[in-house]
């Protein structure tokens, strides 16, 4: 389980600095696949690297923490931000966005994979071992394992994409994050990634938090799903309830905007822009935005919390008998 404790961070700018995950609070659950959307620049990726430790200059932490808990090997874990690095990629893995360039173009995939195998596990293994491993485990995802011979360059984005998703995954880890995974592949190969995730999740049972600004993304394959605008989680919950009841009005026109087979209807879009980080509203960062709003959204920032068992939402008028 991740547990994301009342989490702020900020990246330092000549200009001071910009609050881009402000006050998210919320669990994922084992043996489930999270997603995480949004508009462009809402702070997904930043939420992703917070949640995988990666917290390096200009990025900083100003309050809050993570705590990923679970149990591997019958073995009892639990580690904090700051210590989450230890436990790369036997209890925690990333799949990085443009992941595809990642990977280094001159050097043959056998030795990508050694290198990421964690020391600890070459120690008692020769190479040709864990290199026999990493081939019986190409198979088993159905990619062939004359791909360690290969360059990168030789291979398409949807393939890089595929042998990437199995490095993250040979370790079998009880996380796995994996950010616009699908970004920028063509809708048979998005589908091929997304059916390769899937079935990874069934057979390790583990965590799997997809990060995409494509709701169509979530809808197949979600469980559960956080809906982030501006820096902050403003809707989350079982993803069909997300889809078949938007709560929240950034949501619910997020919903409304995409396009259904037989509705010939214009699709209009949501009309504004986000606000930009460096100078935000005061109060809700949605109002701007929102056709609902009143002067207290546009004064006080909406608490994030409960509105039904397991669904949560930060809008004001929840309190005021519904949106
Ligand atoms: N190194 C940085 N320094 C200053 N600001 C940054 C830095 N990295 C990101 N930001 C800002 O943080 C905000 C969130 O960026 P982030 O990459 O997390 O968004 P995102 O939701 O992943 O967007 P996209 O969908 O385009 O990938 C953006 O406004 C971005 O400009
Ligand atoms: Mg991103």
């Amino acid at each position: 389980m991740i547990k994301i404790d009342h989490l702020f961070t900020s990246y330092s700018t000549i200009n001071g600095p910009v609050h881009v995950i402000n006050d998210v609070d919320f669990e994922i659950f084992d043996n489930e696949i999270f997603g995480i959307a949004g508009e462009s620049g809402c702070g997904k990726t930043t939420l992703l690297k917070a949640l995988y430790d990666i917290i390096e200059f200009p990025m900083v932490v100003d309050s809050g923490k993570l705590i990923l808990s679970g149990e591997k090997n019958g073995k009892a874990f639990s580690y904090e931000t700051g210590q989450i690095r230890k436990t790369w990629w036997n209890n925690i893995s990333y799949v990085p966005q443009a992941a595809q360039s990642v990977l280094n173009s001159i050097v043959p995939l056998k030795n990508q994979f050694l290198d990421s195998i964690p020391k600890a596990d070459k120690k008692n293994e020769r190479s040709e071992q864990t290199l026999k491993r990493v081939s019986d485990y190409l198979e088993e995802l159905s990619l062939s394992p004359d791909l360690l011979n290969a360059y990168p360059f030789q291979l398409s984005g949807g393939m890089r994409q595929r042998v990437i998703i199995a490095l993250a995954t040979f370790m079998s880890p009880n996380v796995v994050l994996a950010d616009e995974p699908t970004t920028a592949l063509d809708v048979v190969v998005q589908r091929g990634i997304l059916m390769m995730l899937m079935r990874l999740q069934k057979q390790l049972k583990n965590t799997m938090v997809i990060v995409s600004h494509d709701m169509g993304v979530h809808y197949q394959i979600t469980d559960r799903m956080g809906i982030m605008y501006s820096g902050s989680m403003v809707e989350l919950g079982k993803t069909e309830d997300i889809f078949e009841k938007p709560i929240h009005p950034y949501t619910q026109m997020l919903v409304g905007a995409l396009p259904r087979v037989g509705d010939k209807s214009q699709k209009t879009g949501i009309p504004g822009r986000p606000p930009a980080l460096t100078n935000p509203p005061p109060g809700c960062r949605f109002a701007p935005r929102c056709p609902k709003a009143t002067d207290e959204c546009r004064k006080t920032v909406p608490k994030f919390s409960e509105v039904e068992q397991g669904r949560f939402a930060a809008c004001h008028l929840l309190n005021r008998g519904g949106v």
